[in-house]
């Protein structure tokens, strides 16, 4: 197959793109497939990648992928695999045959369902989850209602919205509201962010406020959640309509919580534990809240469900999914599914599959009568 790897992203996440997709470039099997690499910049620009980009990542195995603003891309709405993506060069556009896309991209544009929006208007098969998924799961608020509906286990929250913290007596409705619910320990994050950015824990009232107007710089909607004191349990699941999920690990952060700095920029920022230590009991009981979590909100492909296993009640909740998890191959995704014996290349050719097999099976329903 040919495959298109997107890559980079307007995304906080644009970085750690630039791994993860050379790690799957380099991963993938030569003797079956063959790659385009098309690297999208911070601004949102596509610009095709030469096949020199690819020799010098398949070369350097540190190296992440690098975008050369050359050759822009076009993608053609009711496309085909011939032309649906085409390439500028000198003002002619030569097409860009293309069996699947894998977007490589995390955060926002590439794991909230809009680029997803676009490869179905291009009539594109593609790695991961669909629309509909990609962008409820980018919503905390939206993924807990739907779990919550399901009967899954969730932390207790408040949304709310930043028009209460504009107004002095909505504020304080609003600060009393947590008080009387929760009182002053709680966890604030916006709804729509990821990488723990605007995220706080609060203590008091004057914490929480400052809590909550950081969370507010962030989205204009957020989550009040009781704060936990918890282990950090993680769970990969692949697949269509027979999800599976693979050996649970663990976070442990070294910081307050897991926050920015211990994901991205402290290397003693927290220990990736694989597989986490858990009785059997509890393995199944996380593999089964996750598959049920994943199958809720009609997820495909691939996803990394996360939960807090409660330290002092032994209680499991669900904290949030992610459906283009971190992707090189020391992350936790495809450590995971290693320890249950499916290799990182294995994996890849999976989660091709499963994009092509969702394709196959839409274009088998009716558009139009
Ligand atoms: N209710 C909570 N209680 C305590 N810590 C929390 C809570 N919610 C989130 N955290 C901490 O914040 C981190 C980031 O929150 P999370 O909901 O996973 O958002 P993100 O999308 O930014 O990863 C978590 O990994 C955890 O360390
Ligand atoms: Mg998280």
């Amino acid at each position: 197959m040919k495959i298109t790897i997107l890559y980079g992203g307007k995304s906080g996440e644009h970085e750690v793109s630039l791994v993860s997709a050379a790690s799957v470039a380099r991963n993938i099997d030569f003797s079956k497939h063959s790659i385009n690499l098309i690297g999208i910049t911070k601004e949102g620009k596509w610009f095709y990648q030469e096949d020199s980009e690819l020799q010098r990542i398949k070369k350097d195995k540190t190296a992440s992928l690098q975008i050369k603003e050359k050759y822009p891309v076009v993608i053609v709405p009711g496309g085909s695999k011939q032309n649906a993506i085409q390439v500028e060069n000198n003002g002619k556009y030569i097409n860009l045959y293309t069996d699947i896309v894998f977007p490589v991209l995390h955060g926002t544009f590439g794991e909230d369902g809009t680029i997803q929006g676009l490869f179905e208007m291009a009539e594109l098969p593609y790695v991961g989850c669909g629309t509909m998924a990609s962008s409820l799961t980018m919503d905390k608020e939206k993924t807990k209602q739907i779990w919550e509906n399901a009967n899954l286990p969730i932390v207790p929250y408040i949304c709310a919205k930043k028009y209460q913290s504009e107004d002095k007596t909505e504020f304080e409705n609003l600060l009393e509201q947590v008080n009387s619910k929760f009182g002053y320990n709680v966890f604030v994050k916006p709804c729509c962010a990821g990488s723990s950015v605007g995220a706080s824990k609060a203590s008091d009232k004057t914490s929480l406020e400052k809590a909550i107007l950081e969370a507010f710089k962030w989205d204009d909607k957020i989550l009040i959640e009781e704060c936990v004191n918890a282990r950090e349990i993680e769970c990969s699941v692949t697949g269509n309509d027979n999800p599976v999920a693979y050996i649970p690990g663990e976070i442990a952060p070294t910081h307050e919580f897991y926050d920015y700095d211990a994901k991205y920029t402290d290397p003693n920022g927290a220990s990736l534990l694989i597989p986490a230590n858990l009785d059997e009991e509890t393995i199944k009981q996380v593999q089964t809240i996750a598959v049920q979590a994943y199958k809720s909100l009609d997820a495909s492909g691939l996803s990394r469900v996360d939960f807090f296993l409660d330290k002092n009640s032994g209680k499991l909740m669900l904290n949030e999914i992610n459906t283009m998890p971190g992707f090189t191959s020391i992350s936790m995704f495809p450590k995971m599914c290693e320890a249950a014996g499916l290799k990182y290349a294995d994996l890849i050719e999976e989660v091709l599959q499963l994009g092509i097999n969702r394709f196959e099976k839409k274009r088998e329903l009716l558009t139009s009568r």
